[in-house]
């Protein structure tokens, strides 16, 4: 049995106040729901007003990125060990960052290997392009992308992955559901080649890619959809909660 996740990426929106209203208002609903696991992951400045909001709940915390060294002369940056004091998962390889800020495979898989090394939970993203989702090569980039992210980790640990179409992301054009549990199944075919069936069948795998309150029962109902990485609809409480309220009704039948 996978327990599913619901994460909350708030992308580079909410100022301290605003994410610290956003979640003072969702908390109890939140709190109340079993059988889904909750992440919500605000940008670094709110990471730590939020931990209060949310202290003594179940609700989890989330970072949006990381860099892999554990300290020294990178201004700007924030390290696994900075993050470890305060949240339980760090997002990876989003496609925003892979596309706008340089992460490479490589640098994504030095991310991983920093996460687990120092406890954090990654979530992992991956999805092509609208152009290689026409030219029929979505299949090969994923195998890609999950296999260079684990390059050189030896035993699976637990990780998400977040598959993310980025012509479903901010586009309102979300992929079908059976399109998601097709690709998503194809992860899991990868990380059973690497890391042996019982990985392939417990690893969770989110869909992301304008989830909203309308089409969650879409995704949540295919069979390897485990959650959703929640972007633009995360910003707006009810729908938010009616996300995740509708996974764990879904999920628990
Ligand atoms: P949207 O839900 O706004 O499409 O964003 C998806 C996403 O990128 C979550 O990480």
């Amino acid at each position: 049995m996978r327990i599913p996740v619901v994460a909350a990426n708030f992308k580079m929106n909410t100022t301290v106040a605003e994410a610290f209203e956003l979640v003072t208002s969702m908390k109890k609903r939140l709190n109340r729901l079993s059988g889904v696991e909750r992440v919500l992951c605000p940008p670094f400045i709110s990471l730590v007003p939020v931990k209060e909001v949310i202290k003594g709940t179940s609700i989890k915390l989330g970072a949006q990125n990381m860099f892999y060294e554990r300290s020294g002369a990178f201004t700007g940056e924030i390290s696994p060990v900075m993050l470890a004091q305060i949240c339980d998962y760090v997002i990876l390889g989003h496609s925003e960052r892979r596309a706008r800020f340089g992460d490479t495979d490589e640098i994504v898989n030095k991310k991983l290997k920093a996460a687990l090394a120092f406890g954090l939970a990654p979530i992992v993203c991956v999805g092509e392009t609208l152009e290689q989702n026409e030219g029929g090569e979505t299949i090969e980039v994923i195998n890609r992308q999950v296999k260079a992210a684990f390059d050189g980790i030896d035993a699976f640990r637990d990780t998400v992955i977040a598959y993310e179409p980025i012509w479903a992301i901010g586009t309102g054009k979300a992929a079908r559901g059976d399109q998601a549990n097709a690709v998503i199944r194809v992860i899991r075919g990868a990380l059973s080649k690497l890391y042996g069936d019982d990985a392939g069948q417990t690893v969770r795998i989110q869909y992301g890619g304008s989830v909203t309150a309308s089409n969650i029962a879409e995704f949540i109902s295919q069979p390897d959809v485990d959650g959703a990485l929640v972007g633009g609809a995360s910003l707006k409480a009810e729908e938010f909660l009616s996300i995740v309220e509708q996974t764990a009704k879904i999920k628990s039948t």
